[in-house]
């Protein structure tokens, strides 16, 4: 370190000295002042430097000399006064600390379990399996045909090769587990991560995240299943939303259809979101097929089921407006700062 670092160290570390007792007090003359001291041997440096740089360097030493002594006698003043404290030091203690910033759950996070505590007010029980599946459960009980596109290489990742391990591409996975495990009533709902092969933009992701629910018992109906989705729509997004069931098709129910939402950013007038046609499509649903319900061992002539399934990430885009799907994966924390204050928060 140059002469004058070591000045500079010299000065810092004098400002922020403390010493509450006499002895402390003394203990910091000796250390500066002292014979020894620090400030003693940078003044006796003055010897060494060209003598064009003594003036220079004379006042310099001076001036850390007489802040050492002015410290000194300011701590001993205060030490046998008695009103030696932190207080109005370099470091005031008395100050509050400052909050640590606290974070914040995922909106996806937040969504998840929204959509999680709607259903278990009206009895649906949270059941969850593997993310890399097997053939049978993530399609053959569901019902795909061994020539059926979702089986292909473009939506599917395979941990094996096709017809072997993969990574679900749907939680109906966890439903046939379910269905499997033991005798109906079932009223459940898996939440989790999902996987397809897709090319990532703002309107697809290679992952994301679903809800699917299943209801089986004896005589379940079409109308149970409209008036439940009516439920979660209101009860996610306010009662004056609408919800309308458009015939679709599915492998693994039947009738199938595809639930959308009156538009909650028009009102259903029309705009961009909802392309002008005030509705949005929110999920996927229908009877449980009577093939599926034999494929896990529920005889279809006793029993009737209904199943659904929403994108998390899209029933948050609606909530929240999220206009791209990748902000949701981006950890931008302009981002994420918007879910901190529970604002957000049902
Ligand atoms: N599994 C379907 C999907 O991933 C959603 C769905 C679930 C549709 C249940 C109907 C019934 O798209």
């Amino acid at each position: 370190m140059s002469l004058k670092e070591r000045i500079e160290a010299a000065e810092a570390e004098i400002a922020l000295a403390q010493a509450t007792t006499t002895d402390a007090v003394e203990a910091f003359r000796v250390a500066m002042l002292g014979r020894n001291g620090k400030v003693t041997a940078l003044l006796d440096e003055l010897k060494l430097v060209p003598p064009e740089e003594k003036r220079l360097w004379g006042q310099r030493l001076n001036q850390l000399k007489n802040a050492a002594r002015t410290r000194w006698e300011e701590l001993k003043a205060a030490a046998e006064a008695g009103t030696a404290s932190l207080a109005g030091t370099a470091v005031d203690v008395t100050r509050p600390a400052l909050a640590e910033p606290s974070g914040s759950l995922h909106p996806i996070s937040i969504v998840r379990q929204r959509i999680t505590d709607i259903f278990a007010r009206i009895g649906y029980t949270v059941s969850q399996g593997p993310e890399v599946e097997d053939d049978r459960h993530n399609f053959g009980a569901l019902n795909f045909p061994p020539e059926h596109p979702a089986r292909d290489m473009q939506d599917t990742f395979f941990v094996d090769g096709p017809g072997e391990l993969a990574l679900r591409t749907h939680t109906s996975s966890v439903q046939v587990r379910v269905m499997e495990s033991g005798k109906p009533p079932f009223r459940t709902i898996s939440p989790g991560r999902v996987y397809r092969n897709e090319a990532i933009s703002a309107r697809a992701h290679c992952m994301f995240h679903q809800v699917e629910g299943l209801y089986v018992d004896k005589g379940v109906s079409f109308a149970e299943l409209k008036g439940t989705l009516d439920h979660f729509a209101k009860s996610m997004f306010g009662p004056e939303v609408k919800i309308r069931l458009r015939p679709s098709y599915f492998p693994f129910t039947e009738p199938s259809a595809e639930v959308d939402m009156s538009c909650t950013i028009c009102g259903g007038k029309g705009c961009t979101v909802c392309k002008h046609s005030g509705w949005v499509e929110i999920m996927g649903c229908g009877m449980v097929d009577p093939a599926v319900l034999a494929n896990c061992g529920i005889d279809p002539e006793e029993y009737s089921g209904f199943a659904f399934g929403m994108g998390v990430e899209r029933i948050a885009q609606l909530l929240y407006r999220v206009p791209d799907l990748r902000l949701y994966w981006e950890n931008d924390v302009r981002f994420l700062n918007q879910f901190s204050d529970g604002a957000f928060r049902g």
